[in-house]
Formats: C-alpha cells, sequence, structure tokens
C-alpha cells in the first residue's frame, strides 16, 4: 500500500489577507508551524491551494508530466508583470520553441554586450552624481538599466523620455502584489507599453522602421511560432516586454548589493583586490539571502501521488522559492550573508532557485538569469571599485509584504566620487 498522510491544512475559507500580510514568510511561517514541508490553504477567493518547499520539492515542481503553467499565474500578475500569452502561460513544444528563442538571446557575446552598456550608462551618470546632495540609488538605476536595455534590444528610445519609461517599467514589477491605486497603475503602465511596442512591431514588419536584424528586437518581431506563424503584434510585445521589464528590476537585486556591501563591511573587504569568483560568489548570496520572488505557481497536470499526498489534475501549486533559499535542511546558518558558502556550492538546479529551478529550455527556468548575474557582477565593480560614496542615515528597513523589497529610503548615497 502506498504511504499517504493526511496534509496540514491552513484553517480558513480564504487566507489571502494572511498572505499578503506576511508575504515571503507566508509560507515558511505554516511550514515552521506545522512542522511539515506541504500543506493545504485556500487563497485567492478560496481556491484550494498546495504549498510547498524543498529540494525534492521543487524537483517534482519542475517535472513538465507533472505540472503545467497554462493558467495557473493570476490575472492580477497577468495584466501587470508578465502580460497575457507570454512564454510564461506556455506547455510543452510551443514553450520549448519560444524559450529556445530568448535562450539565444544569452550568448556570451551578448552577455558581454548588456554588462559594457549598463557599464558605459553608470559610468555617464557619475558626474551627475558628484554635484548632487544625494542620490536615490533605485530610482537611479532603473534609470541606467532602461537605456542599457532598450540598447541591447534594439529599441529606439528619446534620452527625455526615460523617465517615465523607467517609471513605467517598474510599475510593472512592483505593482502585481499591490491593491489599489498602486496595481491600477501598473496595468496602466503595461496598456500604454504595450501599445508602444506593438506600434514598432507592426512599422518593423511592415519596413517602416529599420532594425538590425541581430537585435533580440527584430529578432522577436520575425519570430514564427511551432505552426509558421507570425506572433500577433501583441504576443511579440509582451515579449520584448519579457527581456525589457526584468532587465530593469534587477534595479532591485542592485540596491541589495550595495545594502550588503553596507551592512556587511568584510564581505566588501573580501571583494577588494578580489577576483571575478568572488565577485560572483557575492552576487549568488544577494540573490539567496534577500527575497526577490516569493514564489512560483504551477498547476498539477493529472493525478499522481508524492510525499503521502494525492495530487488532483487542476489543483494549483505554489513552490516556496524564499522557503527554499532559507531552507536550514539546504543551508547552513541560512540567515547569516556569507558569500563564501557558494565556494563548494554543487550547483543543483532545485536548492538555489531564485529565479526558478530545472531546466531553461524545457522548463520554466528564468530566461535572464546569467544576464542578471553579469549585470550585477559588473554594477558591484563599479560599486567597489569605480566610485567612493557615504551612505547617510535613512530608514533602511524591508518590509516582507512589500514585493520586491527594497529598502524603505531607496538606498540614498552622498558625497558620490568617482575613483
Ligand atoms: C531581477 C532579476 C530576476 C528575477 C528575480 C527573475 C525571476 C524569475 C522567476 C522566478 C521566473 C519564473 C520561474 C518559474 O516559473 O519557474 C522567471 C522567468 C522568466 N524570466 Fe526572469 N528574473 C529576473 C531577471 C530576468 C531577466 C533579466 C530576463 C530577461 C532579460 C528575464 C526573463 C524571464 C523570462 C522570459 C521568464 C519566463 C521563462 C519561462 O516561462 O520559460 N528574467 N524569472
Amino acid at each position: 500500500m502506498p504511504y499517504r498522510e493526511e496534509l496540514p491544512y491552513d484553517e480558513g475559507p480564504d487566507n489571502t489577507i494572511a498572505f499578503l500580510n506576511e508575504g515571503y514568510l507566508y509560507i515558511t511561517n505554516r511550514r515552521i508551524r506545522f512542522n511539515r514541508d506541504m500543506f493545504k490553504t485556500r487563497l485567492l477567493g478560496g481556491k484550494q491551494v498546495v504549498c510547498m518547499a524543498g529540494k525534492e520539492a521543487a524537483e517534482v515542481f519542475y517535472d513538465n508530466e507533472k505540472f503545467k503553467r497554462h493558467g495557473a499565474a493570476p490575472s492580477r500578475v497577468l495584466n501587470t508583470l508578465f502580460g497575457q500569452k507570454g512564454v510564461q502561460t506556455l506547455d510543452g513544444k510551443a514553450h520549448e520553441q519560444r524559450k529556445t528563442m530568448f535562450m539565444n538571446f544569452m550568448s556570451k557575446a551578448r552577455l558581454q554586450e548588456i554588462s559594457e552598456l549598463v557599464k558605459e550608462e553608470w559610468m555617464k551618470q557619475l558626474p551627475k552624481w558628484e554635484q548632487q546632495d544625494s542620490v536615490v540609488l533605485y530610482e537611479e538605476v532603473k534609470r541606467v538599466l532602461s537605456i542599457a536595455i532598450c540598447r541591447w534590444t534594439g529599441v529606439p528610445i528619446n534620452s527625455q523620455d526615460i523617465g517615465i519609461l523607467s517609471e513605467q517599467f517598474g510599475d510593472l514589477f512592483e505593482s502585481a502584489g499591490k491593491i489599489g491605486i498602486k496595481h491600477i497603475k501598473g496595468k496602466s503602465s503595461r496598456k500604454s507599453l504595450e501599445s508602444w511596442m506593438e506600434e514598432l512591431i507592426k512599422t518593423i514588419r511592415t519596413g517602416e522602421s529599420v532594425v538590425s536584424e541581430t537585435t533580440p528586437l527584430y529578432q522577436i518581431a520575425m519570430h514564427r511560432d511551432l505552426d509558421g506563424s507570425l506572433l500577433s503584434k501583441h504576443t511579440a510585445a509582451v515579449e520584448v516586454l519579457n527581456l525589457l521589464r526584468p532587465t530593469v528590476a534587477i534595479s532591485v537585486y542592485i540596491v541589495l548589493s550595495a545594502l550588503a556591501l553596507h551592512d556587511f563591511p568584510d564581505e566588501k573587504d573580501k571583494l577588494k583586490a578580489s577576483d571575478e569568483k568572488n565577485y560572483k560568489m557575492f552576487v549568488q548570496e544577494v540573490r539567496r539571502y534577500y527575497p526577490f520572488f516569493p514564489l512560483v505557481p504551477a498547476i498539477v497536470k493529472k493525478d499522481f501521488l508524492w510525499g503521502g499526498h494525492d495530487f488532483k489534475e487542476g489543483t494549483l501549486v505554489l513552490l516556496d522559492v524564499y522557503g527554499n533559499n532559507h531552507h536550514p535542511d539546504l543551508w547552513e546558518n541560512p540567515s547569516n550573508f556569507n558569500s563564501d558558502r557558494f565556494k563548494d556550492w554543487d550547483k543543483s538546479p532545485f536548492d538555489f532557485i531564485p529565479q526558478g529551478g530545472g531546466d531553461y529550455i524545457t522548463g520554466h527556468r528564468c530566461a535572464g538569469e546569467w544576464l542578471t548575474i553579469e549585470v550585477m557582477k559588473t554594477c558591484l565593480d563599479i560599486m567597489v571599485n569605480k566610485m567612493d560614496y557615504t551612505v547617510p542615515k535613512q530608514n533602511l528597513n524591508m518590509s516582507v509584504r512589500r514585493m520586491p523589497s527594497v529598502p524603505k529610503s531607496g538606498f540614498i548615497i552622498q558625497d558620490v566620487q568617482r575613483i
């Protein structure tokens, strides 16, 4: 007889309010309370949901025979963060074909190119920052990354539009977990960015706009789906934004890197006069230690038994991304910031999953993970070796409810000087 066990249940007709209040810690808090890595709850209007964490849970979660993505992301996320009909919502061969297009953008040469563009745009801003009394790093880095990723993707922009564009990109990833005005602003920014992008796709296809054929923008505009047809203008627009929006979101990790340099001066000392390996370890620890995505959702494709639980077709399952990165079975002293832990990390695709786990092509693991690491290393090098600054007294608290979470002040720096 196969082993079966009743899963613990977070009582209540709908625990969405508790989820919004506890944010990144909602799943972890209950895992601790139930002393179990898997439990049932009701969220999003009383829908039955299974939450799970752990290395084996991640392995099962990324098994395409057991889970699918179509219909998993709630509409509030599709209407702000992801957009409708993008790669995130596809399964099987259709997903693999679209994902291959994304992964083809991530060649070594292209990763080097984005790093150089980010460095160039950051260094251009330094003289201006030197003249300012104070600089809100989060807002400035969003602008730097907006320009760099538009250039990299081949999207033409006017310098006077950068302020509004970077704000709109920010709205997309700052509004998914919000309710009220901020959420409405996110939806409106998505609408406006999608129509801008659809127009651009149209003019590329008619030949009115001339864009180099090697750019990701051109390649998405001309990408053909499995049936040989071009993507709809709208889907192509969503996929271009799938490059722009998350790259601007790396600003969150840059600010968290600055916070780590400030809070853990020994780590900063280690970086001075060290090599690329140490920079990578620091960046990995920033991605493990600080929260970003709380979880990823998927839907049970067909009934199966795992971990003593009968997973029923159609059930929504949430993998605790933040929880895995802090799981005491997977990390020694998980609440300590210690970049050295990555010296001996075995590179498992299922324990360290800040940008999803599993395989890049056949699974939904983040298409931009390598790009994120490269851009973070570049910005870290600038902050450690190319500029001096002071960090005045400010509110550096981070809320577990804000997703993604950044220090309240946006990380203010002063006395900026090039070195
Ligand atoms: C700010 C840093 C980033 C974080 C925290 C992040 C996180 C994630 C996560 C958690 C997923 C979902 C994994 C899953 O569903 O299993 C994902 C998917 C994705 N990410 Fe990122 N990401 C980041 C940066 C990027 C960048 C820079 C790009 C592109 C240049 C990118 C493009 C994508 C795409 C296209 C997907 C969908 C993949 C699929 O469904 O197959 N991301 N990301």
